[in-house]
């Protein structure tokens, strides 16, 4: 989730690309850097932390007249937030910046002799552009063949001295748009650093690669030159940092299809999990897992909890940090302690695993912030790659949290032996079809704008599940909690009848989470138990269901975690929804914060 920008002219090349980089700062931000050249002569300037760090540390540098320019905005996924690690990363002579990730970078790094200064995958495409450049005695077959080496997802701008007028860029599975104004051209992953500067745009295409220099743009499709088709810009700022949703919330819901892939990213393989992070000689003696989070993350928690016993048949408990911290609790050595957090900065969770550290217990946080004050801590990190959420209500973050869980638990599965071999093909086929199940279905989406005028009112909501629904439940009401400031709660669908089934008369709304693949029976029964007392039902499934009020049908998935996707982003978007129609500003609801670093 980094941002890149480039420019190639005369106009103040240095503002270009600050200004740019400050308009992607929504998307990470742990490191920042630039590159500039004008003819032989470099500028390199990179920095920890906040873009401004990178702003004073380039106070000095002055640019005047022609020259190209390369920045990044960083938010680590291979290597921690260093200087080392910023972009631009440099071989010679060449200097690249990049989005994305490159799946084989490992191999490509054995094949080549050059110097490697940082952890990054990224480092990789500028060496292996400096060999094919030796090779090939031309800068535009050397990045030909230099792109066709690469698999994984990329977003590319790089320059060299052996072109120095020139900006070599491809894009494969990262966003990269080319802008242009008379002579200048500007590169930016995303409308918003183009705005005041480019007057049209090109937005490439997968597949998609060139070169630019003053007022030129040679562009690629695969093997094919094809002319670019520039239209004008008319976007605003703000709209573009939004990337054209109305709210963070309503973007970050509809990125959770791509996000997720990130997160999978190097994790998954044909064969199984595997995870850089950890390995087994550190799991080694570990009998029982206890695991420690806050509001979403504890949601996240409590299915992780589901997934891990169902799965590697180890023990799990999971409890709020903020309950855990004050009851004295008892903690064994052979239990891992597992923190989960999206910032990685709160208090709560922070202070349980200093608890749990000062007992001698091997921690692991599942976190989505690098060099935060969790994951500074914690012994492993294993980071949910989500990218900045800026909506205050959880929601990418969530669905990433769950994933690393769900392969987290197959990866003990595998080393444990607990799944024979056609459980664990299809433990790996689901996680490996998420994104599908996390891709917002624009005719869902419609419905659920149109059903969430039925549901303004009344004397709250429940929302039910059973088995790891349970937790998904809580979360729904969670959202709508947050967001629609009406009163919700989650409930596991069985214990309704043990006191919440009172409350039951037109009135009270149940949002019932009726998965095929699991305990559908049960769950209908229990819903049979609500109807007959006159609730309002809405009954989230993939099978009819004759009693509901309003029925929102998902797909027919075959695994119930694709169903637990689906129905979380429907849960996601009937809040938003619903909180719309009421008014509420959804970004910043009232009296909450995004990280609450106290107590
Ligand atoms: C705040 C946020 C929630 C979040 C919780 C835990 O209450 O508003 O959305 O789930 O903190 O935050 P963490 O960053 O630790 O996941």
């Amino acid at each position: 989730m980094c941002g890149i920008v480039g420019y190639v002219g005369s106009n103040d090349i240095k503002n270009f690309l600050l200004e740019g980089l400050k308009e992607l700062e929504y998307r990470g931000y742990d490191s920042a850097g630039m590159a500039i050249l004008q003819d032989d002569s470099l500028k390199i300037c990179k920095a920890v932390g906040k873009l401004e760090n990178l702003q004073k540390k380039c106070q000095d540098i002055k640019v005047d007249g022609f020259g190209v320019g390369i920045a990044h905005t960083r938010w680590a996924t291979h290597g921690k937030p260093t200087e080392l690690n910023a972009h631009p990363h440099f071989g010679e002579f060449s200097y690249v910046v990049h989005n994305g990730i490159i799946e084989n970078y490992k191999e490509l790094k054995e094949s080549l002799d050059a110097k490697f200064v940082s952890q990054t995958d990224t480092e990789v495409i500028v060496h292996l552009f400096e060999k094919n450049i030796e090779e090939l005695k031309d800068p535009l077959k050397a990045f030909k063949a230099t792109i066709d080496a690469l698999k994984g997802a990329y977003a590319i701008l790089l320059i060299t001295k052996a072109a120095p007028d020139k900006i070599f860029f491809a894009k494969e599975g990262s966003p990269l748009i080319v802008g242009r104004n008379g002579d200048e051209i500007y590169f930016a992953s995303s409308d918003a650093p183009l705005i005041g500067y480019a007057k049209e745009v090109h937005y490439l295409e997968d597949g998609e690669w060139g070169v630019v220099q003053r007022g030129e743009v040679q562009l690629f499709s695969h093997d094919q030159k094809i002319e670019p088709e520039f239209k004008p810009l008319t976007i605003n700022k703000e709209l573009a940092q939004k990337g054209g949703y109305r709210f963070f919330m309503e973007k970050e819901i509809y990125e959770q299809s791509d996000v997720i892939t990130e997160t999978m990213m190097g994790r998954i393989t044909e064969n199984g999990v595997d995870f850089e992070e950890i390995d087994e000689e550190y799991l080694k003696g570990i009998t029982s897992i206890k695991i420690c989070a806050c509001g979403t993350s504890y949601h996240a928690g409590l299915s992780g909890a589901y997934l891990i016993e169902k799965l590697a048949r180890v023990p799990v408990t999971c409890e709020i940090a903020s309950e855990f911290r004050y009851k004295d609790p008892v903690l064994h050595k052979d239990t891992l302690f597992i923190v989960i957090s999206q910032s990685g900065e709160t208090a709560d969770t922070l202070e349980a695993l200093k608890m749990a550290k000062n007992a001698g217990l091997k921690t692991l946080a599942i976190c989505n912030v690098d060099n935060s004050s969790i994951v500074r801590l914690a012994d492993r990190t294993i980071l949910t790659r989500a990218g900045i959420e800026k909506g205050v209500a959880s929601t990418k973050a969530f669905t990433t949290q769950v994933m690393v869980l769900w392969m987290f638990a197959l990866y003990l599965a595998q080393s444990a032996k607990t799944l024979d071999e056609s459980q664990h093909k299809k433990e790996l086929e689901a996680i490996m079809h998420t994104p599908h199940a996390l891709k917002v279905d624009e005719n869902m989406h419609e419905r659920l704008k149109r059903l969430s005028k039925r549901y303004l009112h009344g004397h709250g909501f429940f929302f039910i599940g059973r088995d790891i629904f349970f937790p998904l439940a809580l979360e729904g009401a969670l959202k709508l909690k947050e967001i629609s400031y009406l009163h919700a709660e989650g409930y596991p669908a069985g214990e309704m009848k043990h006191g919440p089934i009172a409350l039951a008369d037109p009135e009270l709304f149940t949002i019932a989470l009726m998965p095929k693949n699991l305990l559908y029976d049960k769950i209908k029964s229990n819903v049979e138990e609500l109807s007959a007392r006159d609730s309002t039902i809405c009954a989230i499934s993939s099978l009819e269901f004759d009693l509901a009020d309003d029925f929102v049908r998902i797909h027919e998935w075959d695994h119930f975690m694709l169903e637990y996707y689906e129905m979380a982003v429907v849960l996601q978007l009937l809040a938003m929804e619903i909180a719309i129609r009421l008014g509420n500003d959804v970004d910043m609801p009232r009296n909450l914060a995004k990280s609450v670093t106290v107590e």
